[in-house]
């Protein structure tokens, strides 16, 4: 049965598959966050890794603050790049196959068609720049490397879109809410349940020959998001609808809310290739956040 490591374990997707692991409790299971092990330290990485030998790594470990990294651009670079090839090298020594987690900000938006893995990337500030970095450090210090690409995730756990417009709301009568960039929501839950998918899979395969490079579906980039797409102000305005909470709310272009780093205008994912290379179900997106916004209500 299969070792699994996941790093970033205290964040939204580390939370998620903290509590999908009882679903294969066959699994070996490792979970790491600060400050136990800092990833940007090359040595510790290895050693610990060493002792552990994961058959898998998930790397759900990454500096998220977008606007933060525009001014902190070393330190962004260090956890998404840096960190990135440590756990790339010490995969590649130790024959471990990585899933290194990335996001739809590695394009700039300006497509209107759903995004797929070839399309050229451009990304428009340093958090997209450094996690661009990050998926080619990963493919090229570890081939047995899958990177998957998420975009607007949310979670009962950690903090995001979906906790704060439900704070909001009970704050305050009026929301005004951007109505001009379009994504897909994506419940952390939801991933986390994909990503045990395509380790089933991946290790159905691996594990009567111990050795990655015969494997099927390694050294790719896959996109993954719920389906369907929305602008924040859908998102806000589903959320109200399934949480019973009626605030005004009102639609706003980017313009009128100016933020520290540019955000792509359009980054749908086109899924179409983890589902066929896995046989992946995905659900709308209303009916995931339905499920995290009852589980919310029910921890009140
Ligand atoms: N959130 C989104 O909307 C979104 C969208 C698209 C893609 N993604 C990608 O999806 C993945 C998971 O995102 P998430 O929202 O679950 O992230 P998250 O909640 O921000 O969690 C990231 C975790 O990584 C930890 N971490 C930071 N620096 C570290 C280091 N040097 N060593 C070890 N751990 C470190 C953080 O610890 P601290 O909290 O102590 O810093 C945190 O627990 C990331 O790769 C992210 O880029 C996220």
């Amino acid at each position: 049965m299969p070792k699994i490591m996941v790093t970033g374990a205290n964040g939204q997707l580390g939370s998620e598959l903290k509590e999908l692991a009882a679903t294969w409790p066959a699994a070996e299971w490792w979970f790491t966050d600060l400050p136990d092990l800092d990833l940007t330290d090359g040595r510790a990485v290895l050693a610990e890794m060493a002792a552990f030998r994961p058959d898998f790594c998930v790397n759900a470990a990454a500096y998220t603050a977008v606007d933060k990294a525009e001014t902190d651009a070393a330190n962004a670079w260090r956890v998404n790049v840096d960190a990135v090839e440590n756990l790339a090298r010490a995969c590649k020594q130790l024959n471990s196959a990585l899933i290194h987690l990335s996001t739809d900000f590695v394009f700039d938006g300006h497509h209107f068609k759903p995004y797929l893995e070839t399309d050229p990337t451009h990304p428009l500030g340093v958090y997209g720049r450094t996690k661009l970095a990050g998926e080619q450090a990963a493919l090229a210090h570890n081939p047995a490397t899958v990177v998957v690409r998420t975009a607007w995730l949310y979670s009962a756990h950690g903090n995001n879109f979906v906790k704060t417009m439900l704070r909001l709301a009970r704050e305050r009568g009026h929301l005004r809410v951007i109505a001009d960039q379009v994504g897909t929501p994506t419940y952390a839950a939801d991933l986390a349940e994909a990503l045990l998918h395509l380790m089933r899979q991946l290790f159905a395969q691996y594990e009567p020959q111990s050795d990655w490079k015969t494997v099927t579906g390694l050294e790719e980039i896959y996109h993954y998001s719920n389906e369907g797409l929305a602008s924040w102000y859908d998102f806000a305005h589903g959320i109200f609808e399934l949480a019973d909470l009626n605030p005004q709310l009102e639609p706003i272009p980017t313009s009128a809310y100016p933020t520290p780093a540019r955000r792509p205008a359009y980054s749908v994912l086109d899924k179409h290739k983890i589902k066929r290379t896995f046989n992946l179900p995905i659900r709308h997106w209303r009916d995931a956040l339905r499920q995290c916004v009852a589980k919310l209500a029910a921890e009140e």
